[in-house]
């Protein structure tokens, strides 16, 4: 099968299997404030994704490019959705561009579409120093996203199945690059000790790519004659990665994603200690069954909703809001309890 027809195949079978709502923010609630002591207009939305500076918490996480004209449109909507609001994006995973040079295209017109935006490159963790410096100049991304997808790859009729020295070559990527270098996963979330790993190569930022929404497992066994259903429930829920990977050091700075879906799950994915939060799957769904306009209008509606959840929570600033006292209950609060991660420290403070 070529990699064109599988960008394709993704996001059909993305939009076909859906978003779960397995990620776990219903075991999250804010304890409400009565005396906030806070103006709506006081309330500012600026975040930071480890050292790149952003005026939204919200960004458009890595999907697409390499399907050929298809994925470009695509991409060019996701990128004039996203500089309405001054959001960063991340592209797809860049190797088709780097194994096939026509497709280049499909996510320049990213940098074309939103000059002056934060534009996030995404290679697999097979990437090269050479391969990930080219992706870097292709899109003149200002960081690079490293995606670990080892239950896709193994989904996958004719994905990888050797995934030794991944830890060494994203070193030397991080060593070696000028723009700060993202670690992700892609809907099954990541623990504490691999957070650990990889802020001990010097990685600042993860994005925890948590279980629960677009599920690769399933979209992968659809590709495959005879499903490996035991992939389909497997992974780390979006809640308990965010806590795992805060709970890995201060010293990184998490992206929460996977299964988020609305302004609500947004503001809990922060109170957990997310600097920002990505969002593939839901945004891409409103971009192909309404329009772009209906993606604008969406994010719109959900910054405004989000400003309003924190004036009620007297948070002025995304630093507040990751400080406001939660309650965790259910499977999340089993799953910490377990790992011994104090759910007291969110509720007491
Ligand atoms: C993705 N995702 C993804 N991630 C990545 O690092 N490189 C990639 O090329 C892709 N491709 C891709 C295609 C499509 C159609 C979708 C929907 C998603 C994964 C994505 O960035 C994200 O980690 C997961 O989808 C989980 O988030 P959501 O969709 O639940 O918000």
């Amino acid at each position: 099968m070529s990699r064109s027809k599988r960008k394709w195949d993704h996001i059909r079978l993305a939009l076909a299997t859906g978003q779960e709502r397995k990620a776990g923010f219903e075991d999250i609630t804010f304890i409400h404030q009565s005396l906030p002591n806070i103006s709506l207009e006081q309330v500012k939305l600026d975040t930071r994704i480890g050292e790149l500076s952003v005026s939204s918490p919200i960004f458009i996480n890595a999907m697409t490019g390499g399907g050929g004209d298809r994925t470009k449109e695509i991409n060019r909507d996701l990128a004039m959705a996203a500089k309405e609001l001054e959001m960063a994006i991340s592209v797809g995973s860049q190797m088709s561009a780097l194994k096939d040079p026509t497709e280049v295209e499909s996510y320049q017109v990213i940098r074309q579409a939103y000059p002056n935006g934060i534009i996030i490159g995404n290679l697999g963790s097979e990437a090269t120093i050479d391969q990930a410096k080219t992706a870097v100049e292709m899109i003149e991304a200002n960081a690079l996203q490293i995606h670990l997808n080892v239950v896709q790859e193994l989904t996958m009729p004719e994905g990888d199945r050797n995934f030794c020295s991944a830890l060494k070559r994203i070193e030397d990527i991080v060593k070696s690059l000028s723009v700060p270098i993202i670690v992700k996963e892609v809907g099954f979330g990541m623990n504490k000790e691999t957070v650990t790993k990889l802020l001990s190569i010097g990685v600042s930022a993860v994005d925890v790519g948590g279980f629960g929404g677009t599920n690769f497992a399933k979209i992968e066994n659809n590709r495959r004659e005879s499903a490996f259903s035991f992939f389909n429930d497997w992974g780390i829920p979006t809640t308990v990665s965010i806590a795992e990977a805060k709970a890995a050091g201060r010293g990184v700075s998490v992206i929460g994603s996977g299964g988020v879906q609305n302004s609500l799950d947004i503001a809990k994915a922060i109170a957990l200690g997310a600097d920002a939060v990505g969002v593939a799957g839901y945004f891409l769904k409103i971009l192909m069954k309404e329009r772009v306009e209906a993606l604008v209008k969406e994010l719109h509606l959900i910054h405004g909703e989000i400003a309003m959840m924190m004036t009620a929570l007297g948070a002025r600033n995304i630093l507040e809001l990751q400080q406001v006292p939660i309650i965790i209950s259910g499977n999340t609060h089993h799953w910490l309890s377990e790992r011994s991660i104090d759910t007291k420290q969110y509720s007491q403070r």
